[in-house]
Formats: structure tokens, sequence, C-alpha cells
């Protein structure tokens, strides 16, 4: 086979196939183009989610028309006047996207330097098909249609209009929360889905994250060394299935870097179920000599000189505003609330009519914007209810019982509820929740005071495993140890246990062992041995949470609502759940319509 030389049409499809991934990709090139051009305002407009029609009309500089060829061609770009790719500030820099949208589309671009007449020249698939005057504003306009029309491969894997529509819209957001001091205007099929004028970055976060944030949200602002961490995060109980609202950025870049995502990640790790996402905004500004942004083709991923000292600045600065937060979440909001009471699934439903004129959000907390369904332990007792609530007098009722704020406890219900009373309402502890969670801070209190108590075996448990997992628990032998798991390599495919950690209690130490074994995979090296800590603890304490189904003494229960007062982050589960709910007297009133 001879090797030859590809002619640059081909070049440029190839290209297009790196940078031009669906509508939504060449739609970012095109935005990112005119904001490099200094535009202060950008109009938008799509059909059919960009499939049939991209349109992005700027007022940057424009250019004049030989500048417009120049623009076409492969590997002309106005950005790197001195070769410098380390210390570029624009979006672009690799003079490729426009030549390679152009090659897989029909491609229409109208400009205008001030002071000058306009030009247009139109491409048709990489081809030149004509140039002639043009009448419009100072700017330019660049218009692509039919995008892969004739890429059938490409075409094959894109998904409806809805959602290439979804996925532009996205990346506009994106930008525009990169340049806030930019108007942006997005029109979908005729009708204008998004505008947003010149501000303040946290105003056009705000404008452009869902509005709930407000209430749900953390602002953050830290710095270390020379790298600076700023935007917005959410309380960990407001959570989401998908990780669709994060935007991260770097030095005003957006990105969708592997590092940041798993930092931000690992910040919520012991808050939030693995399959409940944050929201996020966060804004990563390091030195530019700290970062290289070419290692992908549509710039979407960085690479850090020092990643571990980027993701200590998100993983500590992230967990340090949770933690402050931490009592807020659950507790103010549902001293505030009755929306975190549900109350359907308790009453039979002709009690309750919904058009009782109390706004329906009271009845219900949405599953949308709370993440998790905030009772769902409720919804399980309705379905197979058993009398079995036992309420016991206490011996002697504390006298100070009037200050607790989660009250006295006055009984259990399912063996799984304690109900107590407070001075200003009625509160359902999850009891299992909560045990989960206490046992949890209870070893990171311990773990971080040194080392966590341990309990001997009689005899050493041998469990098998598969040979990378004993080798991953075995590389982790004296973190575990600190935790008050022992263990010792056991030949190639089994691990001995000789002690586990004391707050545990009993528990079932192969499927602990296992998915610790797995949680060391997923961390990785990339963790320090702080940050590990933390989560194995997570982990170990999930498998203690052995008192669901248990009943309970008065004293017991009493005993876990002191605890819980004075834990951190006692008011959600390690899984993001709240833990308690208080219904106030004023809102049990309103149920029997006495107020
Ligand atoms: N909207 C615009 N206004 C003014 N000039 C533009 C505009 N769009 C493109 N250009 C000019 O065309 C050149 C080529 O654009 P193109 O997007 O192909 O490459 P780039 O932006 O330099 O690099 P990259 O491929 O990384 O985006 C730019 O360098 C810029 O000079
Ligand atoms: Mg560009």
């Amino acid at each position: 086979m001879s090797i030859r030389r590809l002619p640059s049409e081909l070049i440029n499809r190839i290209a297009a196939g790196e940078v031009v991934e669906r509508p939504a990709s060449a739609l970012k090139e095109l935005v990112e183009n005119s904001l490099d051009a200094g535009a202060k305002s950008i109009a938008i407009r799509l059909s059919a989610g960009g499939l049939d029609l991209l349109e992005v009309t700027d007022d940057g500089w424009g250019m004049v028309p030989s500048e417009m060829v120049l623009a076409l061609e492969r590997h002309a770009t106005s950005k790197l006047p001195d070769d410098a790719i380390e210390s570029v500030t624009s979006f672009g820099f690799r003079g490729e996207a426009l030549p390679s949208i152009a090659s897989v589309s029909r491609l229409t671009m109208e400009s205008r330097p001030r002071g000058t007449d306009g030009w247009r020249i139109e491409i048709d698939h990489g081809v030149k098909m004509g140039d002639w005057p043009a009448a419009l504003p100072p700017g330019t306009r660049i218009r692509v249609e039919g995008l892969f029309d004739k890429v059938p491969a490409r075409r094959k894997f894109l998904r409806s209009p809805r959602s290439e529509y979804g996925a532009c819209l996205d990346a506009v957001k994106r930008l525009a929360m990169a340049r806030p001091d930019v108007s942006f205007s997005v029109e979908h099929d005729g009708r204008r889905v998004l505008a947003v004028q010149p501000s303040e970055g946290p105003t056009r976060v705000a404008a452009l994250l869902s509005h709930e944030l407000d209430r749900h949200g953390i602002g953050i602002d830290c710095v270390r060394h020379d790298m600076r961490l700023t935007g917005v995060i959410s309380l960990p109980t407001f959570n989401r299935g998908m990780a669709d609202q994060q935007y991260l950025f770097v030095n005003s870049r957006p990105v969708k870097d592997r590092l940041l995502v798993g930092a931000l990640r690992a910040a919520y790790r012991d808050l939030l179920a693995r399959d409940r996402h944050a929201v996020a905004a966060l804004f990563v500004e390091v030195p530019t000599a700290e970062v290289d942004i070419n290692v992908h083709p549509a710039k979407t991923e960085v690479r850090f000189r020092d990643p571990a000292a980027v993701r200590g600045l998100i993983v500590g600065g992230l967990k340090a505003a949770l933690d402050e937060a931490g009592h807020r979440s659950a507790a103010r909001e549902q001293f505030a609330q009755p929306a975190a009471w549900q109350v359907e699934p308790i009453a039979p439903p002709t009690c309750l009519p919904r058009e009782s004129g109390y706004p329906a959000s009271f009845f219900s907390m949405s599953a949308e914007s709370s993440g998790t369904p905030a009772f769902a332990g409720v919804t399980e007792l309705r379905r197979d209810f058993q009398p079995q609530g036992r309420a016991e007098a206490a011996q002697q009722p504390p006298a100070v019982h009037i200050s607790y704020p989660l009250g006295v406890a006055r009984g259990q219900v399912a063996a799984t509820y304690i109900v107590a009373e407070a001075e200003d309402g009625l509160v359902i502890v999850d009891q299992h929740a909560a045990h989960e969670r206490l046992v949890l801070e209870r070893m990171r209190k311990a773990a971080s005071g040194g080392k966590v108590a341990r309990q001997n075996l009689l005899i050493p448990d041998v469990v098998e495993l598969e040979e990378p997992d004993c080798d991953r628990l075995e590389a982790a032998i004296d973190e575990l140890g600190e935790l008050g798991l022992e263990i010792e390599r056991f030949g190639p495919t089994a691990i001995l246990v000789r002690a586990t950690p004391a707050p545990l209690g009993k528990s079932d130490i192969p499927a602990l062992l296992a998915d610790l074994a797995a949680e060391l995979a997923e961390l990785g090296t990339a963790l320090s041995l702080r940050d590990k800590l933390d989560h194995v603890a997570a982990t170990i304490a999930c498998h203690g949470s052995v008192r669901a189904g248990r009943i309970l003494s008065v004293a017991e229960m009493n005993a876990l609502l002191r605890e819980m007062e004075v834990t951190p982050h006692s008011g959600q589960c390690n899984h993001g759940r709240p833990t308690w709910v208080k219904l106030a007297h004023g809102d049990i009133e309103k149920l029997f319509g006495r107020k």
C-alpha cells in the first residue's frame, strides 16, 4: 500500500470528527470565536436542536475579506501572535474550528469591521461557493446549515433534536457563566429561550442555575497559595439524579474535567448517595503556567501541573463549607418548612383534601427539588402497616426536656422511627439513618484524635477476595488500622481480619471488605491519606447501622436524640437523606383546621 498525503478537505473532515461532535460543539466553537473577537452581545438562533440551523451573530471586531478567507483555512489563527501557547487567554488557539465545521455543513460567514463594508463568503462542505458584499451591522454572523447531512456515520450518533437542543443550551449557559459581562440571547425554532444582560458573576450564575439554589446553595470563596476557588454549591439535601447541573471553570474556561468532577464528588462523598449529584458552579483560578489547556481537541479538559493541589483546594474548600452549613441543612430547613413533612401517606386521604387552601408544597416535598423523597420510610410504613407502635412512659421525664431541640422520646413506631415531643412540635427520627450518621461521626472524631478503638475477633476471620482487591486492601493496611480494622494478607486471594472498628459493632465482615476494596479502587491513588480515611470511614459506618428494626428503650431513644443534637451533620444520613423531620405545633393545628 502506498503512503499518500491527504487532501486538505479530508484533513478538515478528520479534524471535524474531533472538534465537532454534535451541534452543541459547533455552537460552542462559534460562540467562543465571538467572545475572542471582543463581542459584548451575542445572539444565537437554532432550528431543530441546531441540526438544521445554527446561527451566531456578534458585535465583535469583525474581519476584512482577506481575513475571512484565512479564517476558513486550517491552522490559521489570530490568537497566537508569538507562539506562546502556555500563556494563551483566548478560548481558541488551534485555528481549526471554522474549517472543520465548514467541511461538514453549509457555512455562510458574514463580517464587517467597524467603519468598513460587510462581506459574505459561502462554503458548501469545504468548497467555496462564492463571495459577495453583505449588509449587516458591525460584527460577524456565522450560519451553519445541514450539519452532518453528508456524514451519515456521524448523523447516526446524534440524538433527537430535543436533546441536541438541550446540549446546545447547556453549551451557551456554560459560556454565559464564564463571561457575565457579555449579553447572550438564544432563540430556538423561533422561540426566545434565554436572554441575559451583562451582570456580576454571582448574579449571572444565579440567573442560569436552578433558582432554588437561592435557598439551598452555599457560596464558596477560598484561597490556597496562588489558587482561588469561587462559586456556589448545593446543600446535600438539594441534589439531582443526574450530574447535569455541574458547571466547572478553569481560568474562565468551561471544562468537563475528570479531576474537577471527581473532586466535587469526593467533597460530597459521605453526604450523598452514589447515584445522586450536587448542583454546582465552581470557578478555579490558577496562574496560567500551572495549567496546560492544550490537551484536548475541544479544549474541554485541562492538565494541571500540580493536580493534587487543585484537588485539595476543591475537596478542602467545599468540605469546610459543607461542614459549616451542616447543621443548617436539615435542622433549619425542617424547623422552618412544613413542606418537608410528607403528610399524605400517613393519614387516610379523605382527611386531607388537597384543596384545603394550603399550597400543594405543604403536602409533599417535590422529589425533583429535594432529590430524594423526603420521607420514603413513611410511605413504606403505610403500605405494610401493622400496629406495632409502642409507647412507654418515661420513668422520670427530664426536667429540662423542653429545651432539647429534638425533644423527648415518646415512643417507637415500626421498630424504626422514634417519635419525640419537642417544645415546638412533634419530631420523628429515622433511627437507622440517624445511627449510621452517628457511627460515621464517631469514627471520624476518633480517627482525627488518634486511633479508633478496635474489637479483637476471638478467631480471626479469613475473607476470600479477588487478587486485585486483596492488593488494594493490603496497600491500605495502615489507613484501615487507624480506623480500627486490623487485617493481614493471607495468600494471594485472601485477607485475614484480626480486629474490627469498635463503633461498628457486629457486622458482615466479608461484605465490609468487599465494599472497602471497591471504594479503594474507585478512589485510586489520587486522594490524600486524610481524604481516603474519611471515605473509608463512611463505608465502614454504612455497615455499622444495625439498628433498623431494633426495639429501643425510652432511655436508648433519648440517648440517640441527645447524641444527634451534638453531632455535626446529624440532620442527614450518609446518603443525604434527612434523619429526622419536625411538624411544628402550628402545622399540626393547620392540619386539623384549627388555624
Ligand atoms: N466571530 C468572529 N469575529 C472575528 N474573528 C473571527 C470570528 N470567528 C473567527 N474569527 C477569526 O478566525 C480565526 C479562525 O477561527 P477558528 O475558530 O477556526 O480558530 P481559532 O479560534 O483561532 O482556534 P480554535 O480552532 O482553537 O477555535 C480566528 O483566529 C479569528 O481570527
Ligand atoms: Mg475558534
